[in-house]
């Protein structure tokens, strides 16, 4: 089998080519997972995905991400630019961002980014780049 030679992928030049909000961007696939660029803004929706964990990396601005426990408790975590949380499968979690923030997200080709729900939000052919 072939073996293609790799190039770099420059995040910053990624992210110059869209201005769009909560659409998740492809930029590189691996092992059946997929690395995505983010552009987000405001408040996300509550939704949690059943059968993946996820993976938020902060480039720019700060994410709050919402969190509730079993008993229906609140949790919040601050995230910020070189940081990194990963949502467990099942738990249900709700993104907020300030304006100007940018995240990686790391997460298996099916998972769609609302959960299960489909929302006026969600992004079925997320494009590549
Ligand atoms: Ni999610």
């Amino acid at each position: 089998m072939a073996h293609p030679i790799p190039t770099t992928i420059n995040i910053d030049d990624k992210l110059a080519q869209f201005t769009s909000t909560w659409t998740p961007h492809i930029i590189a696939e691996l092992n059946g997972q997929q690395v995505k660029l983010a552009k987000v803004e405001g408040e996300f929706t509550w939704h949690d995905h059943a059968d993946e964990d996820e993976l938020f990396l902060v480039l720019t601005g700060r994410l709050t991400m919402q969190m509730r426990d079993d008993a229906g408790e609140l949790h919040e975590q601050i995230v910020e630019p070189g940081e990194i949380i990963v949502i467990p499968r099942g738990l249900q979690h709700n993104p907020i961002a300030t304006p100007g923030t940018s995240v990686l997200l790391f997460e298996p080709s099916a998972t769609k980014h609302t959960g299960e729900k489909m929302l006026e939000r969600t992004v079925v052919d997320q494009p590549r780049i």
